[in-house]
């Protein structure tokens, strides 16, 4: 899982980490840019300490040379004297320099054995045996002044210059006793004014404190006494900070020093200059205090800094974000507020601008959509007006149409009647006086009457059968079936087409007005077979259902284009089938003509049955 996901996730998280790291990275680079500075400081501080030891070194060195040349002086005085009767003059030099020199304990005169030649002053003087100053024998071998150490027995210091006679010969030394008690020797460490913890220590070759600014320290052993005493040895200069200043065994721990070394150059001895590193080092640790402090107060500062620029920004993005969840949820009357006259502020007032474009366009769309409606609802009514209209007009047709059609039926019945009456009454009279005429005319008339009576029982026929086809007295008398089998047979057996005639279900009287409509239609249908269809067998069916009858009336003939027809209907044509079309209407039935050229034809008729069917025959 990264640690870092939350920053993903909140800017304001993000602004705080980026610009508190950027802070904390350059409080970092400041503070160690501080300690290197600090450090280059002490290091001043340091070699500065270095500076007074190695000054102070020198002056000592330049006091030991001046006591040397008046230790030189006696013996240049010595190598005529020594070995001579007389020697007041070389007392007066030894006493002279006795009294001039730092040599508080005594200046002696040694021949080359080693046996005192003179001292003074005379009594006070022990000198240990030559035997047991290697100084002297050194001095003696090599030829050169010695300054020793600290001599055990006698906490002195002797320092030693060799007598060369005229021909250079080594004949002795002359010597100065030092007593590190004495105040000449002690003033020579003036005490420093470098603070409270400043002390001056003058080390011998040994390790052993010759001269110290502190009381209670002289013949002390040091304690860094190995380190110095190697240092001495290679006269070697150092200053530093002692961290663990319990060298040797005895010598309690002491706090922090800072160290300043110098060995002399006359002596085997140096100087130390030490000095709490508290106070050496104080300006520091000050300033290193207060970097501490200002890195410290920064830091915070910075991050504080931090939160408030990501604050700054993510506040009015959050109002922002807000709004933009208001305006989503469809909330477009509270105003988005102002936020002043940054990116963010004119981010916010384009988006107050978007909103009041958004709520106009809101406002109009709202106002089209109810004109919208509105007009919808008009054009609805007004078509809904027109539907009632046409329904009535249609209504007012059907009426129309049925007392057309029950008007021609009437005609034709009252046209049927009159010419049964009438004419054939009239017809079947002429017929039987005709007859009559025929047996009782003369020959020459005879044969006249005769075929004026063929010519009147043609014409019966023909009145018959126009009588028959206006409305079959069948038809009221014994139905539909009956009347439509005479009708098939009549029109198309004369023809020599083939009939079959089918009745199914349960034949029975009809309501009048079903009975005729079938029958118009079943005469229309088998007329058109007869005059246009060309078959050869023609199937009838008449089924008796229960809520319903159907005529169907199929042949084998030449067929045709049904929809082409009824189109052609509108200008005249085709008035039979559509006139077959509006009788089933009427009854509430359905017709349907199948057929195509080349296919035969078939009508089929179906009629609903209701109970108590009003309306006349059609
Ligand atoms: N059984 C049929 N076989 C072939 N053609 C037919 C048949 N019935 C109708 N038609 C065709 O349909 C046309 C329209 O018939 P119809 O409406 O009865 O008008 P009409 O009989 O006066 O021509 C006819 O002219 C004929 O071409
Ligand atoms: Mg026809």
């Amino acid at each position: 899982m990264n640690p870092f996901r939350f920053l993903r996730r909140s800017l304001h998280w993000r602004i705080t980490f980026l610009i508190g790291t950027g802070m904390l990275v350059l409080a970092a680079a400041l503070r160690l840019s501080s300690l290197w500075e600090s450090k280059e400081i002490s290091a001043r501080v340091l070699s500065e300490r270095q500076g007074l030891a190695r000054a102070v070194a020198d002056h000592l060195d330049y006091v030991l040379q001046a006591n040397l040349i008046l230790l030189q002086n006696v013996a240049l005085e010595a190598r005529a004297g020594i070995g001579e009767e007389d020697i007041a003059p070389l007392r007066a030099s030894l006493r002279e320099a006795f009294l001039r020199s730092i040599f508080t304990g005594g200046i002696f005169l040694l021949d080359q054995t080693g046996k005192r030649v003179w001292s003074e002053p005379q009594r006070s003087l022990s000198l240990p045996e030559p035997g047991k100053l290697p100084l002297i024998r050194q001095a003696l071998a090599s030829g050169k002044p010695e300054v020793s150490n600290l001599v055990p027995g006698g906490r002195k210091i002797y320092a030693v210059v060799p007598v060369r006679d005229w021909r250079g010969k080594l004949v002795g030394v002359v010597g100065g006793e030092l007593d590190p008690e004495s105040s000449r020797f002690r003033s020579l460490l003036h005490p420093l004014r470098l603070g409270d913890t400043t002390y001056l220590e003058l080390v011998d070759g040994q390790g052993i404190v010759l001269a110290s600014t502190r009381k209670g320290r002289t013949f002390q052993k040091s304690d860094h006494g190995r380190f110095l005493r190697r240092l001495i040895q290679e006269k070697r200069s150092v200053v530093g900070t002692c961290h663990s200043c319990h060298e040797e065994g005895g010598v309690p721990e002491r706090e922090r020093e800072v160290i300043a070394f110098a060995p002399l150059r006359v002596a085997p001895w140096g100087v130390s200059i030490r000095q709490a590193e508290k106070e050496a080092l104080a300006s520091v640790l000050l300033i290193r205090q207060r970097l501490f402090l200002i890195g410290t107060l920064t830091v915070l500062l910075s991050l504080l800094f931090a939160w408030g620029v990501a604050r700054s920004v993510t506040r009015p993005l959050g109002v922002l974000t807000q709004a933009a969840q208001r305006i989503a949820q469809g909330n477009l009357d509270e105003p988005i507020p102002a936020l002043g006259e940054d990116e963010i502020g004119r981010l916010a007032y384009t988006f107050d601008q978007m909103r009041l474009a958004l709520q106009d366009s809101l406002a109009t769309i709202a106002e089209g959509k109810r004109d919208l409606e509105k007009r919808v609802q008009e054009r609805t009514q007004e078509l809904e007006r027109l539907y009632r209209e046409l329904q009535s007009k249609e209504e007012i047709r059907g009426e129309l149409l049925k007392k057309v059609i029950t008007a021609q039926e009437e005609e034709r019945k009252r046209i049927a009647r009159e010419l049964h009456d009438e004419t054939s009454q009239a017809l079947a009279t002429l017929l039987v006086s005709l007859e009559t005429g025929v047996a009782t005319a003369p020959d020459r008339l005879k044969e006249h009457l005769y075929r004026m009576k063929e010519m009147v029982d043609r014409t019966l026929d023909s009145v018959h059968r126009l009588i028959f086809d206006l409305r079959p007295s069948l038809l009221d008398d014994l139905g539909l079936s009956s009347a439509l089998r005479w009708s098939a047979e009549r029109h198309l057996e004369s023809l020599g087409i083939d009939l079959s005639f089918t009745v199914t279900g349960v034949e029975r009287r009809l309501p009048p007005e079903v009975e005729t409509t079938l029958f118009r239609i079943g005469q229309e249908a088998i007329s058109n077979i007869a005059r246009h269809a060309d078959a050869e067998s023609v199937r009838v069916v008449i089924a008796f259902n229960e809520k319903s009858v159907c005529l169907q009336i199929e042949d084998d003939g030449k067929g045709f284009e049904p929809e082409q027809v009824v189109q052609a209907g509108q200008g005249g044509q085709g008035l039979g089938i559509l006139g077959m079309q509006e009788r089933a209407a009427l009854l509430e039935g359905n017709l349907v003509i199948q057929s195509a050229p080349g296919r035969g034809t078939r009508v089929h008729v179906e009629v609903p049955l209701r109970e108590g069917r009003k309306g006349g025959g059609l």
